[in-house]
């Protein structure tokens, strides 16, 4: 099964058009790290050791985009890149800005990246970017009906497959648990700063995934997120959840394999004239 942002956004990783242009620095960018890599998008392999640099406060357009930029220097980069970032894109342009500078709505992420960087750079939100990773070379993989991927970090973050095909900015964080937004009540950065027993935050994030079965009836949650790691702690407490529930397996690789897939996807239009 081939894993694809919707068939507007371009040819598949590998398709002839493309083998010239296979390896992608690919950046993942969050609340308290930018992380990058070169990535080999054939085989969803880093080509170099991630680095990592700690995310600008506050996380302005200009900071984020020196810290992007100081990224593809340290990889001495200045070709194809894909990037993710933490809210809803479309065509390059963030639309929204939960846990990030206000400053970003509107801001076109993809021709700010592109300028300082040199190369064609393709913007996409982060848990698509990492659900299309974990489908396309992780615990997904093979995986047809609906599939949902929520990541769990400082937000809440989700992206949709049917049959391997992502829709994308699908942003089911901000669905409401009473008078919250769930990522207020669920992710893990509300486990942190309210120091919950992992049994405790579990029961929310059971409630959770039992509101989205209860309105999308999925065949697999993949859950993401640097928490996925300790899958053994919360995973014992989700037994109401009917839908089969199972870890990220790319972890950490995730948002860099996924930015660059989304690169060769050509995911949006392109940003470079
Ligand atoms: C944002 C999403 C993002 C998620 C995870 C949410 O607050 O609205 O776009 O995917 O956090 O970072």
């Amino acid at each position: 099964m081939r894993v694809t942002y919707p068939a507007w956004f371009g040819p598949y990783p590998g398709s002839d058009e493309n083998d010239a242009m296979t390896s992608v620095l690919g950046i993942d960018i969050g609340g308290t790290g930018i992380k990058g890599a070169p990535v080999d998008t054939r085989s969803g392999q880093l080509l170099a050791d991630r680095h990592r640099i700690l995310t600008p406060h506050p996380s302005t357009p200009d900071a984020v985009t020196e810290v992007v930029a100081e990224l593809a220097k340290f990889f001495d980069w200045t070709g194809p890149t894909g990037a993710t970032f933490p809210a809803v894109v479309k065509n390059g342009v963030a639309r929204t800005a939960a846990n990030v500078d206000p400053a970003w709505i509107g801001t076109d992420a993809a021709a700010m990246f592109s300028k300082v960087i040199g190369g064609e750079v393709t913007v996409v939100n982060d848990a698509d970017a990492a659900g299309v990773a974990e489908m396309t070379f992780g615990v997904g993989k093979d995986r047809a009906g609906l599939v949902i991927m929520i990541t769990l970090g400082t937000g809440i973050g989700s992206a949709l497959f049917m049959d391997g095909v992502l829709v994308p900015n699908t942003e089911l964080g901000h669905l409401k648990m009473g008078k919250h937004d769930a990522e207020h009540l669920a992710a893990d950065s509300v486990r942190e700063t309210h120091d919950l027993s992992w049994k405790d935050w579990a029961a929310r994030v059971q409630e959770y995934l039992v509101m989205v079965e209860g309105l999308f009836s999925p065949d697999l949650f993949v859950i993401g997120g640097g928490v996925s790691k300790k899958s053994e702690k919360f995973f014992p407490h989700l037994g109401q959840v009917q839908t089969e529930v199972v870890a990220a397996q790319l972890l950490n690789e995730a948002g860099i394999v996924g930015a660059a897939l989304a690169h060769i996807q050509r995911a949006g239009v392109p940003h470079t004239d």
